[in-house]
């Protein structure tokens, strides 16, 4: 298949000969010369439709330090405001002999429709509640970093989950490594469904804490909601957020995860965000390194 459309699509060993490339990419971009030359004929665009930092640059730079051609297109300054259709979009720009597409869509389900209409290699880089699969994979390949691997590690994702693609695309990508996988947040704040997906399910934060050995603490996605999800900020961070009193109060050191952007003092206070117990930017510099892995195994079946 030459997309990432999901970690849905995904089996254990093709995230195992990511991480192992990445593992490449790491030690390659650590160098003096942080490039290599591998994707010099291939050119990629990046095609952002919501606003993005971390995923949008951290593609861009994976791009450019394998020497791709990048072009970057921002949906709010281009003629989608004129009415121009997403296809339409995506194929004018593919017209330019555009081998690869990164898409960020608000709509869940936007990257499969536009692997199914046009000519390009696709990777999703979040469509709506969907998935964020190079969220998922830079997360399990920090979990692996500091733990040494992912199998049999408790990890629990606590927040938002029904608006979360990246919680979507965690527990698939935590399961098929092995991982035992419990979600935590506000009853409101869970999918119906959570039962078919095979977690653990806890409202209580203390406890899904002491059973844990990561913990990926999501943001609130407030602009996701159409209706009052939950009372307040201030009883979510009462019930969901962690402070550093609730950290030294378990009986052991857990790691804590957060993909960005970060809302101090809601989901997470300074002193847990900023400690060493946090790998909040070790997960944004492994983000490159992952970005790059997936970027260069597609490109290379463009090649064939
Ligand atoms: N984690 C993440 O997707 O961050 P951005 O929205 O800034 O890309």
């Amino acid at each position: 298949v030459n997309h990432l459309l999901g970690i849905k699509y995904l089996n254990k060993k093709d995230i195992e000969l990511i991480f192992e490339t990445a593992d490449h990419f790491k030690e390659v971009i650590n160098r003096p010369i942080k490039k290599v030359p591998s994707l010099r004929d291939i050119t990629i665009a990046n095609l952002f439709f919501e606003n993005s930092t971390r995923t949008k640059l951290s593609f861009e730079l994976a791009e450019k330090r394998l020497s791709a051609d990048v072009i970057n297109f921002s949906a709010s300054q281009s003629s989608v405001k004129k009415g121009e259709t997403l296809i339409d979009t995506v194929n004018n720009i593919l017209s330019m002999k555009v081998d690869m597409v990164v898409m960020r869509h608000p709509n869940p389900g936007a990257s499969v429709f536009l692997s199914q209409h046009v000519d390009a290699s696709i990777i999703n880089a979040g469509d709506g509640a969907h998935e964020h699969p190079t969220q998922a994979l830079l997360d399990s390949y920090s979990i692996r970093e500091r733990l040494g691997e992912v199998k049999g590690k408790n990890v629990v994702i606590v927040g938002d989950i029904l608006h979360s693609r990246v919680a979507l695309s965690n527990i698939y990508a935590l399961k098929l490594q092995g991982a035992n996988v419990m979600v935590c947040g506000p009853k409101t704040l869970l999918p119906k469904h959570i039962d078919k997906l095979g977690v653990k399910v806890e409202t209580n934060l203390q406890k899904a804490l002491n059973w844990c050995d990561v913990a990926n603490m999501l943001r609130v996605q407030n602009e996701r909601m159409d209706i009052s999800y939950f009372p307040s900020t201030r009883e979510y961070t009462q019930q969901f957020g962690v402070n550093k009193a609730l950290l030294d109060s378990l009986d052991k050191e857990i790691t804590i995860m957060h993909p960005g952007p970060i809302n101090r003092g809601v989901e997470i206070t300074s002193d847990v965000a900023d400690s060493k117990q946090a790998i909040i930017l070790d997960q944004v510099q492994n983000g490159v390194a992952v970005r790059m892995a997936v970027i260069y195994l597609l490109a290379s079946k463009i090649k064939q």
